[in-house]
């Protein structure tokens, strides 16, 4: 048996505006999802799905990664895949990206054949083009590599120089609002229409907060990052991509002492994402869990996808 884990990921700054050509900031996070392989008969089982029969709706992606996996491998396979992935599924946190990332390692693991982390990124972004309206890439992108991204127009640039505030730890809160990234792009995409004039000075607007986070970054400045967050939540929200729900989840968040918060993604549900010292990140996810909220505290994760035994347990 062969396992592989692969982090989740957050999009820091410009989401939205990056369909514009603005750039966008994303970062891998420490949840992971676990997928182990052995030959087998084609069964999968998921931990939190239970089995996926042929057919099921998140079948799919498991059926087309073996596909692309056979054609590079130059032969075919018939796996049993166990998948663990405590990562909520369709709240903008990439978790189909990495299953799939997870799944692309540890079968190439398994096979025994020579490839590199390259090979892997194509084959998961080839399964998950089938079943997501045109992904862009990111997910896949941080579930390979870990760290920091830094894109624009399909242009990807992992920042390896550098590394977010030690003493920082991203909250990340789950609306339990499952929502399509496809829908909300094109209903912001029709709000950016009707307000051209007054749109592109919010996507400029966009291009400068991701300027100055990467400043922030450099220098360590916890305090601006936070802020900076929320001005792209309130920017976010004028092209109507937050919701009743994420504002409540945003507010709790700054009650509590957060430095910034925002929805992260498509927005209007999903996973709301917080900034906070470490001391301060761990009150606030107990008040957050004591008051039934689902959250954790996740801190950014620079290796990507790698090998791990199958009784090893996910890292936290
Ligand atoms: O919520 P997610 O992870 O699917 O991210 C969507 C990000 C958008 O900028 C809204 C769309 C895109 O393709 O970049």
């Amino acid at each position: 048996m062969r396992c592989s884990i692969a982090p989740a990921k957050i999009i820091l700054f410009g989401e939205h505006f990056v369909v514009k050509g603005k750039p966008g900031l994303g970062v891998a996070i420490s949840r992971y999802a676990k997928v182990c392989v052995k030959e087998g008969s084609n069964k999968i089982y998921s931990t939190q799905l239970g089995v996926l029969e042929k057919g099921s709706k998140y079948r799919a992606l498991f059926d087309e990664a073996i596909e692309h996996i056979e054609e590079f491998a130059g032969k075919s396979v018939c796996l049993d895949i166990y998948v663990d992935s405590p990562i909520p599924i369709a709240s903008g946190l990439g978790s189909s990206a990495a299953v799939a990332v997870a799944l692309v390692h540890a079968t190439l693991g398994l096979l025994n054949v020579e490839f590199t982390k390259e090979d892997v990124r194509k084959i998961a972004h080839e399964a998950e083009k089938a079943v997501h309206y045109r992904p862009s890439g990111v997910d896949t992108t941080l579930a390979t590599y870990g760290g920091l991204l830094y894109y624009r127009r399909g242009e990807f640039r992992l920042l390896d120089d550098l590394q977010l505030p030690t003493d920082l730890s991203l909250i990340i809160v789950n609306t339990g609002i499952k929502r399509s990234t496809g829908v909300i792009v094109r209903d912001v995409l029709g709000r950016y229409e009707r307000i051209k004039r007054v749109a592109k000075h919010i996507y400029e607007a966009g291009r400068e907060i991701v300027r100055t986070a990467l400043k922030a970054i450099k220098r360590g400045d916890k305090k601006l990052l936070g802020e900076l967050m929320l001005v792209n939540q309130g920017l976010l929200w004028s092209m109507g991509a937050s919701s009743k729900q994420c504002d409540e989840l945003i507010y709790k968040l700054l009650d509590l002492g957060a430095l910034g918060a925002k929805i992260t993604g498509a927005g209007r549900g999903g996973a709301v994402i917080g900034l906070a010292s470490k001391g301060m990140a761990k009150f606030i996810i107990n008040e957050l869990i004591k008051s039934g909220y689902e959250a954790f505290i996740a801190e950014p994760e620079y290796n990507g996808v790698r090998h791990i035994n199958h009784d090893q347990l996910l890292p936290l």
